[in-house]
């Protein structure tokens, strides 16, 4: 009854100032008993919206609310409006053939042991000291430090990572404490526009710096700079492999200005041919921040990342990152601790990576078959092919063609021209048949 009365002075039925009718007359109208009506406007008395009045009745003291129009603007603050400036949009659409980048692989997901290891966490009693400590629970750090140094060639200690929701909000808390108008962060061009999009909210100059086939050049980068985002295992979205002369010199060149390096590792447990090199973190620890996410793995279930960098830094975020982000998930966290330790994790990347190796031979195996001309870069790591085109123009109506007969494709970013193409979620079959028909449509 109250909801009924308070939904007619919402919408104007009842007038603000209007006087209800009398208890008896109402009840009866509304066809309730005249304690229920009494109780209803009892409530509503409490809230505000009518006012008993003794002899002269029950009035409205509410007016209506405005009629659904144009809202006002939102009160936008600077960094939202950065923020919005760089969004990142998909493409959109649904494909017969999607090899749009970005999406979901069910296969990378190590469903059996994480079920195992969130299962017996669950069971059992957290820690206290585990759900205050702002770097994130110490068993994962220290089963994430034994995994980083034995795999990924890192020099890192506990006391060194602090555990993130994944890439993105790493480099939101590290982009909160060193850039802000009037400094400079680099990024590699064309680069992951998401990490451009969080640096570049933070109001701070982003410029981007060549990139050839063997990732980027390192005489390019300004004379100096607060950050540079840098993906030297699998340079995002051309897959280049930073050679060791150039990381030298990126090195070199970070120290002589007092830059960090943001090292993404984003694509290590991604690498199937050969071995993934060695982070650069693990050469130069005190310049490179490391930064890395099992967003790729675990995204069906949960969102995990780390940043490693020097203990003054990490110091530095775990005292900040506390006022827009407690500790994200400390089961999830505990359960990743167990499927490091225990070599879980480790014995399904093997598997993994076959499946990687094997749909992306299948997929350069049709594109040579049905696109001979193209000339598409053969990824070692990652999800995706890269296929640089001669012109913007070229890029845009290669997608436009492919989407109009049912194919997905995405467009690469920045200064380089190119489509990409990923592989891994889709069967050897699937890939097949849709270079067959993306063949037919840019034929
Ligand atoms: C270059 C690059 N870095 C990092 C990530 C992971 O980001 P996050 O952990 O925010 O999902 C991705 C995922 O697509 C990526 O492509």
């Amino acid at each position: 009854m109250a909801r009924t009365l308070r939904e007619a002075v919402a919408r104007g039925h009842l007038p603000e100032g209007g006087r209800l009718p009398g208890h008896r007359a109402l009840a009866g109208a509304l066809g309730v008993s005249r304690n229920t009506l009494v109780a209803a406007l009892a409530q509503l008395e409490s809230e505000g919206y009518v006012q008993a009045r003794g002899r002269s009745g029950t009035r409205v003291v509410t007016p209506p609310l405005a009629a659904p129009g144009a809202p006002p603007p939102l009160p936008l603050s600077a960094w939202a409006r950065r923020a919005l400036a760089g969004g990142v949009a998909d493409s959109g659409g649904e494909f017969e053939f999607d090899f749009r980048a970005g999406q979901p692989v069910p296969e990378l997901y190590p469903a059996r042991a994480w079920a195992q290891a969130l299962a017996r966490r669950a069971g059992a009693p957290t820690p206290h000291a585990a759900l205050r400590d702002p770097l994130g629970p110490l068993d994962t750090r220290r089963a994430l430090c034994a995994f980083l140094n034995a795999e990924r060639g890192a020099r890192v200690t506990p006391d060194m990572l602090l555990l993130t929701g994944g890439t993105q909000s790493s480099l939101d808390a590290l982009a909160r404490v060193f850039l802000e108008e009037g400094r400079l962060a680099v990024t590699e061009d064309p680069t992951y526009p998401s990490a451009r999009a969080a640096l570049a909210a933070s109001g701070a100059e982003v410029q981007g710096v060549r990139v050839d086939g063997g990732g980027l050049v390192p005489s390019e980068l300004p004379a100096r700079a607060t950050l540079l985002y840098l993906t030297p295992g699998c340079q995002y979205p051309t897959t280049a492999a930073l050679s060791a002369a150039r990381r030298q010199a990126v090195l070199g060149w970070a120290r002589g200005c007092g830059a960090f390096i943001l090292e993404d590792d984003y694509a290590a447990d991604l690498h199937f041919l050969g071995r993934a090199p060695a982070v650069m973190q693990g050469q130069a620890p005190g310049e490179v921040i490391l930064l890395g996410s099992f967003s790729k793995s675990l995204a069906p279930v949960t969102r995990s990342g780390f940043v490693a960098a020097p203990p003054e830094v990490t110091e530095l975020l775990a005292r900040t990152r506390p006022l827009t982000d407690r500790v994200p998930g400390v089961l999830d966290a505990l359960a990743l601790a167990d499927v490091l330790a225990s070599g879980a994790y480790s014995r399904h990347l093997r598997g993994v990576r076959q499946m990687l190796a094997h749909r992306a031979e299948v997929l350069l195996t049709a594109l040579a078959e049905h696109l001979p001309a193209w000339p598409v870069v053969p990824a070692r790591a990652g999800l995706h092919l890269y296929v640089p085109l001669p012109g913007e123009a070229q890029a845009s109506e290669t997608v436009r063609r492919a989407a109009h007969a049912g194919v997905g494709l995405s467009a690469g970013d920045g200064g380089a021209p190119s489509v990409l193409l990923a592989f891994a979620h889709l069967s050897p079959e699937t890939l097949r048949r849709g270079v067959r028909r993306l063949a037919q449509a840019l034929a």
